[in-house]
C-alpha cells in the first residue's frame, strides 16, 4: 500500500514538474540552437518510424529508370526544391540556410532511402520542419517522375545537371 502511494505521488510530482516546464519557457525553440540530444532523440525515432510504418505497403513503379520520367522529375525538382536541399553545383537559398531541421542534401537520402520512403515524405512532408506536403497539388505520377529523378542525384555531376536545365529549356522554348 505504502509503495502504491509512493509511487502515485512521484509520478504526480513528475508531470507537475513536466507541465512547469512547458510552461516556464525555459526550452529554447530559435532555429539558431540545435534540440538537446534527448528531444532529438524522440523526435528522430517518432519521424523514422512513422516513415517506415507508413511507406511499407508503396510499390514503386517499374519504370524509374525511363528518361522522360526522369526529366519530367528534373522540371519538378529544379522549380519546387533546389531552394531549400540545393542540387549538384547549386547551393541551399537562404531560406534552406536558415530552416532547422536543416533540409538535407538529397543525393545521401537517395542513397540510405528506399524510393517508397522519398516518395512518401515527398507526398506528404513532415510535420514542424519545413518540408512542404506536396501531394496537396501534384498527382502521384508527378510525385513518383521527381522520385525518379532524386535516384539519379547519388552519381550526378554538376554538368549533367546544368545540362537537364538545357534541355528542359529547348523543350520549354519550342
Ligand atoms: C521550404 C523548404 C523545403 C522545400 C521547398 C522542400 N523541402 Fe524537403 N525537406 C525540408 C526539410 C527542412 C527537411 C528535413 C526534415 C527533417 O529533418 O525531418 C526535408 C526533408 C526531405 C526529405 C527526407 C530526407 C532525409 O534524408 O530524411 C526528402 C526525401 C525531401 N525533403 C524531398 C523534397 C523534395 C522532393 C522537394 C521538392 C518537391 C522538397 N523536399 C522541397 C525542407 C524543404
Amino acid at each position: 500500500m505504502k509503495y502504491a502511494l509512493r509511487t502515485i505521488i512521484v509520478i504526480a510530482v513528475l508531470i507537475v514538474a513536466f507541465f512547469i516546464f512547458l510552461e516556464s519557457g525555459v526550452y529554447n525553440v530559435s532555429a539558431m540552437v540545435p534540440h538537446n540530444r534527448l528531444t532529438l532523440w524522440v523526435i528522430n525515432t517518432l519521424k523514422d518510424n512513422s516513415i517506415e510504418h507508413r511507406s511499407k505497403a508503396l510499390k514503386a513503379p517499374n519504370n524509374l529508370i525511363d528518361s522522360s520520367l526522369i526529366k519530367l522529375g528534373f522540371s519538378h525538382y529544379n522549380e519546387m526544391c533546389v531552394g531549400c536541399h540545393g542540387a549538384p553545383g547549386i547551393s541551399k537559398s537562404e531560406i534552406g540556410k536558415g530552416l532547422y531541421p536543416h533540409p538535407p542534401n538529397l543525393a545521401h537520402s537517395a542513397k540510405e532511402m528506399p524510393p517508397s520512403e522519398l516518395f512518401w515524405i515527398t507526398k506528404n512532408g513532415i510535420k514542424l520542419t519545413g518540408m512542404p506536403a506536396f501531394g496537396k497539388t501534384h498527382s502521384d505520377d508527378k510525385i513518383w517522375a521527381i522520385v525518379a529523378f532524386m535516384e539519379q542525384l547519388p552519381t550526378m555531376t554538376k554538368e549533367q545537371y546544368q545540362a537537364f536545365d538545357r534541355d528542359t529549356k529547348d523543350v520549354n522554348d519550342e
